[in-house]
């Protein structure tokens, strides 16, 4: 059974869902944006070890679970994001609040010490200071936002947690390979999107500019950003792309453009990981079959754990150099 609609839900985001995804997964995901969502936060290795963390935070008496597959993430129930929030860890910087799938991309980006990394729409940067946290601090970590205010708020949150030697860059993110072409060993794209799998059946703000043209304008941006990833990313480099949406227009779409686009240089590394909220991609939609190999990317429904979440890990295989832009994007 769905649960109770306010009447300015988007009467148009269900049928386009119920027929793409089917009725049992469009009622998982409405129960989903309903559900009281737990507060998960992730410890800040630039300001302290896993220890020190759970020794400040258990002072605190903040009631906290740490996870088992993500061990430097852990959460709280809704009650007690308020002990979260005012602790004395927060307010040193040592953890950071940061929601459960949103930890996931660069979890898969196997970040490692001796790499470059490019994190190409990087503001806030919660991803940004994760994939510092696990870099060492001379490695090059460049972050890349479009939009200036944004910008501002990722260098004031990237110095704030100990992550100022992050170079940031004022720059549109599909014109990042121009300049370093083949070039990065990890490359992050956690692509603006129509931002669905967020919805919130008690917060209107949340999806009162959806609309299906919405979907339409994404997917553009998606591709241009995505053609400047693959080109941006050396090969034997990985690119992670992640969006908080549902549709699979933004989702298997992409990657399924991007599969046919750099046929022969790109091959999808299929992600492990096991949760309740993980569902079978969407391979067939539209009378579209698309590659066997989408399936190795990871759906995940909304619930009280997490936001609806898209995640695809890629390996670069070849050169994808000369580029054709006109014929690729
Ligand atoms: C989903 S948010 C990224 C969130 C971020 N990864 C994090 O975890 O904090 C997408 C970001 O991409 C930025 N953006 C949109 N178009 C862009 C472009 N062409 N180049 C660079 N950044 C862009 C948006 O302004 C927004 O800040």
């Amino acid at each position: 059974m769905k649960p109770n609609l306010p009447p300015t839900f988007p009467e148009a985001f269900i049928e386009r869902y119920a027929s793409i995804l089917g009725a049992v997964q469009l009622e998982r995901i409405l129960h989903g944006f309903d559900a009281k969502r737990q507060t998960w936060f992730r410890i800040n290795l630039l300001r302290g070890t896993i220890d020190s963390a759970k020794v400040i935070l258990i002072e605190d008496g903040v009631k906290f679970i740490m996870d088992e597959f993500l061990v430097d993430a852990g959460w709280v129930e809704a009650e007690d994001r308020e002990s979260l929030l005012s602790s004395k860890a927060a307010q040193m910087g040592l953890i950071y609040v940061q929601g459960l799938a949103s930890q996931l991309p660069v979890r898969f980006l196997d970040i490692h010490p001796g790499l470059s990394v490019l994190d190409l729409t990087a503001a806030p940067g919660s991803k940004t200071l994760q994939i510092a946290g696990l870099a060492s601090l001379d490695d090059e970590i460049a972050a890349v936002e479009l939009v200036r205010k944004r910008k501002f708020k990722l260098q004031d949150n990237l110095r704030r947690h100990g992550a100022d030697h992050v170079r940031v860059f004022l720059q549109d993110g599909t014109k990042v390979w121009k300049y370093r072409p083949e070039y990065f060993d990890r490359v992050l794209l956690d692509a603006p999107c129509s931002s669905e799998g967020r919805f919130r059946l008690d917060d209107e703000s949340s999806f009162s500019y959806w609309s299906p043209s919405k979907v339409k304008e994404m997917v553009r941006k998606q591709r241009r950003l995505l053609f400047s990833a693959v080109h941006a990313l050396r090969p034997g480099g990985t690119l992670v792309y992640s969006t908080c949406a549902v549709s699979p227009d933004e989702n298997e779409g992409a990657i399924e453009h991007i599969l046919k686009s750099f046929e022969g240089c790109i091959k999808i590394d299929p992600i492990k990981f096991d949760a309740p909220e993980r569902v079978e991609p969407v391979l067939k939609w539209r009378n579209k079959q698309l590659n066997d190999q989408v399936a190795g990317a990871c759906r995940l429904v909304p619930s009280e754990r997490m936001e609806g979440f898209f995640v695809c890990k890629m390996i670069k295989t070849d050169t994808s150099h000369p580029p054709t832009p006109g014929k690729r994007n």
